[in-house]
Formats: C-alpha cells, structure tokens, sequence
C-alpha cells in the first residue's frame, strides 16, 4: 500500500505534525484506505483475528477515517459495542459520516497511549505503531485494557524479510521517505524507514511476549505484517 501503511512515520514527527498531515489529507487518505487493491482482503482478516463474538466490545486505536470499523460491526453485530479512537479532528468527522447508520459505533476523539476506554474485549491498531514514539509501551497499555483472554491485533507495514525483499524494500523506502508526515525538526536526522522497522518490530515483539497464543500473517509481498495475540 502507499499512504496507508507508509506515512505511519518513522521520523521523529511530533503528535502536531501527524494531525496537520492527516488533517489536510484526510480525503485523499479516505480514498487510498478504502481503495487500495488488496485492503478489503486485509481489513477483513484484521476484524477476524480480533476473534470478536456477537455482543462484544473492540475499540480500533488510530481509526482514521474509519476504514475497519464496519467490518468490526459486522463482528460484534448490533447488541456490541465498536469505539474508534484517534486524536486528529478531519479524519474522525469523516469517520462519523461513515459510520453514522450504526447506533453502536462510536467516535471518539483521544490519544491511543492513554485510551479513553477502560475496558474492551478487544484492541485492533493498524498502521499506527510506527507513529508512537514508544509503541511497546502502548502495546503493554492495549494488552492490560484487554486483560487475560482478551485479544489485541497490530497491522502494520514495514520492510519485506522475503527472499525477494531487496526490490519490493526499495520501493517501500521510497515510499516512506516521500509520505513520512513532514516534521518541524530536520526531516531526515535518522532515516525514516529504519525507525520505522524499529518501532514495528518493537511493537509486534511486546504483542508476542504478552500473549499465550499468536497468530502471524504476512500480506502484500511480505511488506504488511499482522500479529493477532490472546493475551495471557
Ligand atoms: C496511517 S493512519 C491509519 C488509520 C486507520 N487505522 C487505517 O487503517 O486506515 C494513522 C492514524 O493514526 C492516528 N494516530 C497516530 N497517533 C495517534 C495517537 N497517539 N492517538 C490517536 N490517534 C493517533 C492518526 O491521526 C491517523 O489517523
């Protein structure tokens, strides 16, 4: 995918820069997350690997324009409970108009490190890690907001570790580096796909560590990653 799994930055943008550049791009952004050949493929696996019943609750942590929340709907079906987090304002008001035939999904405008949600049967996150600055952290944050039995999903893109990685990389470092949200800082101190991987793999690895057991998928010649874990 390009803007959707590429601009979760890598860089050192600060929570300012990444709502100015979903702000100003959230139609556009829309389109790219709803559009993009293969998404529906992958946004319907992430809602399975949230292993949701009928009549749960699932809060999706940097929802966006809410591109995953009707196939969790679809899960939880109308006696659940479906809550979109996300801190910047253009991309919820176009979440809501999505969403605004369900009475049981909620838009909600907050930070995914410190969730205005105490309890959930489960966290889905995709392609938000690679933009918290400790995204471990955060998973440790989602897996306690679950609690043991519960289940947290992380989608994300980072660099390719198939055998034919090293052309499909290059084109995703380009991508990278040209949809990293521009920062007020020197923009390229530390290469944005590097952090990116960092962050990534931190967050999958902590995911892994909390969980008794793990589910791994990998989409998109390898360049999308998605761990679902039933925390222990
Ligand atoms: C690449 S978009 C992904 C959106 C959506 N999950 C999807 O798959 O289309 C990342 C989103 O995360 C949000 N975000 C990043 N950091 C956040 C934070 N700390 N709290 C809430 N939202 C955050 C951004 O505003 C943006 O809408």
């Amino acid at each position: 995918m390009t803007a959707d799994g590429a601009d979760e930055t890598g860089g050192d943008t600060g929570e300012e820069d990444a709502q100015d550049f979903y702000g100003r791009w959230a139609r556009l952004y829309d389109l790219l997350a709803r559009k993009t050949p293969g998404i529906t493929t992958l946004r319907t696996r992430a809602a399975a690997a949230c292993r949701l019943e009928p009549g749960d609750t699932v809060v999706e942590m940097g929802c966006g324009t809410g591109a995953n929340l009707p196939y969790l709907r679809e899960r939880v079906g109308p006696e659940g409970t479906v809550v979109g987090v996300d801190f910047t304002r253009p991309v919820l008001e176009r979440a809501r108009e999505l969403t605004a035939e369900y009475d049981n999904v909620h838009v909600v405008r907050g930070d995914a490190t410190a969730p205005p949600v105490a309890d959930a049967d489960a966290v889905l996150a995709t392609f938000v890690a690679g933009m918290l600055a400790d995204p471990a952290d955060a998973v440790d944050d989602w897996c306690d907001l679950v609690g043991a039995g519960g289940h947290v999903v992380l989608v994300n893109a980072a660099r390719s570790r198939k055998w034919y990685g090293p052309p499909v990389n290059a084109v995703f470092r380009a991508v990278v580096v040209l949809s990293t949200p521009p920062t007020t800082k020197l923009r390229y101190e530390t290469s944005p796909h590097d952090r990116l991987d960092e962050r990534i793999d931190a967050a999958h690895g902590r995911l892994r560590d909390r969980s008794a057991a793990i589910a791994h998928e990998s989409h998109a010649l390898g360049v999308v990653r998605l761990t679902g874990g039933r925390v222990r």
